[in-house]
């Protein structure tokens, strides 16, 4: 996604990927000071660890706790975090554009990275019912964001009656995703679970239809997966590294397709 972006732009900078065991990340990050870099994405375990080997970080950072993106500007490195970016272009995707309606009920499933991103987001004045396997780290998390939106924390035993009456129920979790290349039809909430009415966004890209997606087919429900978001984040981050305010998304979006259909490993 990000090479096909560089190409396009005539760019002579290459996106790798870097295997970095948390003891060796400080010297990662060092590396990224050189000239040349234009920076990076950071992914788990390394989103929160990686703040204070930073030069400065954003608000959004602050309030989520991790950064995804990296940006070297004359050696100095600043934090941010595109998912913000990415969750409100799949929010737009499934009909959700905000500032959205007030009152807006919506049921989180997970507590992890992209569940602060997804919370952080949605804000203001929905009402929100954070579902997890773990209840303590859904507990923590909606005492960490109580000033920020109406959050309530709930086991996962617990969530059919909850997710009644919702109006959009995002999966935040891994449950779903592709694992050795298979399809593990999973999905995060039990059969016949949906409420009538709901949108699902789904943040799992691979397969491109989940589990949980056709959970809500079955049901007449409108569902999306998480591509919008990933190509999204992406061209947030590319925007950064590059200075651009137009980095070519269309592009992105084919090659992530391209390699997701398993035409490019
Ligand atoms: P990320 O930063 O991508 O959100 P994470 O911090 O590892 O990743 O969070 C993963 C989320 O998926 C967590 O909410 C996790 O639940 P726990 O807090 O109970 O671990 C959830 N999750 C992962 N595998 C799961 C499974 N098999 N069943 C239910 N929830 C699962």
């Amino acid at each position: 996604m990000h090479n096909a972006a560089l190409a396009a732009l005539d760019l002579p900078h290459t996106y790798r990927a870097l295997a970095v065991p948390p003891q060796e990340l400080a010297a990662a990050v060092r590396s990224l000071r050189e000239p040349g870099v234009l920076g990076a994405n950071v992914t788990v375990p390394h989103k929160e660890q990686i703040v204070p080997l930073l030069d400065g970080v954003t608000d959004a950072v602050r309030h989520i706790g991790a950064v995804n993106t990296v940006v070297n500007r004359s050696g100095r490195l600043y934090g941010d975090n595109t998912d913000v970016t990415g969750f409100r272009a799949l929010l737009a995707t499934a009909g959700f554009g905000l500032p959205g309606r007030s009152g807006l009920r919506v049921v989180v499933l997970g507590a992890g990275g992209a569940a602060r991103a997804a919370l952080h987001v949605l804000g203001g004045s929905a009402s929100v019912v954070l579902v997890n396997r773990t209840v303590e780290r859904a507990e923590r998390l909606a005492a960490e964001f109580a000033d920020h939106v109406t959050v309530t924390a709930v086991a996962a035993q617990a969530e059919a009656a909850l997710l009644h009456g919702a109006d959009l129920i995002v999966n935040t979790t891994s449950v779903g995703m592709e694992r050795d290349g298979q399809d593990p039809g999973e999905s995060p909430v039990p059969d016949g679970a949906l409420p009538a009415g709901a949108v699902v966004v789904d943040m799992v890209y691979r397969p491109s239809v989940t589990e949980l997606m056709r959970q809500a087919a079955a049901a007449g429900l409108q569902a999306v997966n998480g591509l919008e978001m990933l190509v999204q984040q992406g061209a947030a981050s590319l925007r950064l590294w590059t200075d651009r305010d137009e980095v070519p998304v269309g592009v992105m979006r084919a090659a992530a397709l391209q390699a997701l259909s398993g035409s490019v490993s």
